[in-house]
């Protein structure tokens, strides 16, 4: 299959570029900015994007791509830092210069196959402080703003491109239209990608593995989708595990069995709620709890292993933006939050990883799970992090916190599957603190806790917005947490978009 190569130089959003690659049916896939010539012309890319990046080209120890890259004589993008990257090579100059955040009008100066297509005057999303000054020999300027003079140049002969601005974004009118013509009609790359083609090659690749492989799943849609692909491939050398490590919700367990009865495939339980509870104790710093989760989960799948020695895999259902939050995507980005199946794994760990999906996002998964006939329930579930209820549950976790926030969250999903709204938002959940609120009730004072509902719109995760609840629905959940949770005096809905905030407090 075609392929385009993104080098990753560490943008939160160089993951992106693929996803709106490929949501025009051709591939592109990240690898890191400094992988070797050698193993990119393995690749056989159509052609190459330099992503953005949060270093500047003046910082001591920037990220660099191996020197011969510009000679593959394959089309060449570069991206805002990426961009810096063409100009700075070539021997144009880059400085700290114009800074320019957030839209800009893109005035498009020449007739460039980049632009084709492309209304002149489109809004394109900028967010750089340094900025081509000089434009090396050989290139041309085809689009400037206000404040970019070089916002985007061309070297027509080389078939090399710098823009300055981002098209990944969606704030970019035109974004996916100047990919498409780079990808298209300058590397000439097929339309060959779907989820079909992922569905059966990656069944086809996970067939070659000789060993037996141990999954936990959720009954969340990543994993059972990531069982799903492994049992269609080696059948009953597969090993599902469910642990129920007591930060799950309302009636968890008894669900999760009903999910694998319904799709056919086998589950071993493993109760092992007293021993995440224990060592969760007096714990109250979250990347702490999230370590301990995942130590204690890849415990279980060892001893289970060890019991069974044809066991070498074990396969989780990763996604992306797990990968990018926990700092392991191909390039130099930051930790936002380590996530228990990936950061989370302890070095002392014998098996071998299997992540069919860790390139996609949700709504992919979501895809492949319509094309596996998983039913509409399990596809349309909220997603339930890893670390359950623990990062729902600011500061230390004990049974009395679980027990509130177990329930409220199953009012907070009741209320909204009554009022036809739980398959509009991405997520809904109730969480809670240490913090006390005085209330009164029966004419008596009472201090009691106070539990904020969580509501959220997204299509990946990467970013959310509030839901915009009406203020019924809102009134019937806090009044039912409040009836039906003794402790519970005050109710909050929490109002942060992400950024800044994040999706779970924790
Ligand atoms: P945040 O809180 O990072 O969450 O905005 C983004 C999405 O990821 C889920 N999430 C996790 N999923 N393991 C998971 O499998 C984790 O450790 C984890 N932490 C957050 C979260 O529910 C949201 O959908």
């Amino acid at each position: 299959m075609d392929k385009i190569i993104v080098l990753d130089f560490g943008s939160q959003y160089s993951h992106l570029i693929c996803r709106r690659i490929r949501s025009f049916s051709a591939y592109a896939e990240l690898a890191s900015y400094n992988i070797t010539i050698s193993k990119l012309k393995k690749l056989k890319p159509k052609g190459i994007i330099l992503s953005g990046s949060p270093f500047s080209i003046y910082n001591k120890n920037h990220p660099m791509p191996k020197n011969n890259i510009f000679n593959m004589k394959v089309p060449i993008l570069g991206i805002c830092y990426g961009h810096q990257l063409i100009v700075d090579n070539f021997g144009g100059t880059v400085k700290n210069a114009n800074k320019e955040y957030g839209s800009s009008i893109l005035s498009i100066k020449n007739d460039s196959k980049l632009f084709s297509g492309v209304r002149n005057n489109t809004k394109a999303w900028m967010s750089h402080g340094d900025e081509a000054i000089d434009i090396p020999h050989g290139f041309k300027v085809i689009a400037s703003t206000n404040r970019s003079h070089a916002a985007a140049i061309e070297n027509k002969k080389e078939f090399i491109y710098g823009i300055q601005f981002h098209p990944e974004v969606i704030h970019t009118e035109n974004g996916i239209q100047i990919l498409k013509n780079f990808v298209l009609r300058i590397c000439r790359s097929k339309q060959e990608w779907n989820m079909e083609n992922f569905v059966t090659k990656t069944i086809k690749k996970i067939s070659t593995i000789n060993e037996n492989v141990i999954c936990g799943v959720s009954g969340g849609i990543d994993s059972t989708v990531t069982a799903l692909l492994i049992h269609k491939s080696i059948g009953d050398r597969l090993k599902c595990i469910f642990v129920n490590n007591g930060l799950l919700r309302f009636e968890e367990e008894k669900i999760v069995r009903e999910i694998f009865s319904k799709i056919g495939i086998k589950i071993i339980v493993i109760d092992a709620k007293k021993r995440f509870l224990t060592r969760l104790k007096n714990i109250y710093e979250p990347e702490k709890k999230r370590k301990i989760i995942g130590e204690e989960f890849i415990k279980i799948f060892s001893e289970y292993s060890k019991n069974n020695n044809k066991i070498k895999w074990l396969a989780q259902g990763t996604l992306y933006p797990d990968k990018i939050e926990s700092g392991m995507s191909k390039g130099p980005s930051s930790i936002i939050k380590t996530h228990h199946n990936v950061g989370g794994i302890p070095n002392w760990m014998k098996l071998k990883i299997l992540e069919p999906i860790c390139d996609l996002y949700k709504d992919d998964v979501r895809k492949i799970a319509k094309i596996l006939n998983v039913p509409d329930n399990i596809i349309n579930r909220h997603p339930f992090p890893g670390p359950g209820l623990a990062v729902r549950i600011i500061g230390e976790v004990n049974p009395k916190k679980l027990k509130t926030v177990r329930i409220a969250s199953k009012i907070v999903e009741e209320e909204l599957k009554k009022s036809q709204m739980y398959n509009k938002v991405w997520q809904a959940y109730a969480a809670m603190g240490d913090d006390h609120a005085t209330g009164i009730t029966g004419d008596k004072r009472k201090v009691g806790n106070i539990v904020m509902i969580r509501i959220v719109n997204s299509i990946d995760a990467m970013t959310a917005d509030w839901s915009r609840i009406s203020y019924a629905v809102l009134e019937n959940m806090s009044n039912r947490i409040t009836n039906e949770i003794d402790e519970v005096v005050w109710v909050s809905y929490v109002i942060s978009s992400k950024p800044p905030a994040t999706i779970e407090p924790q």
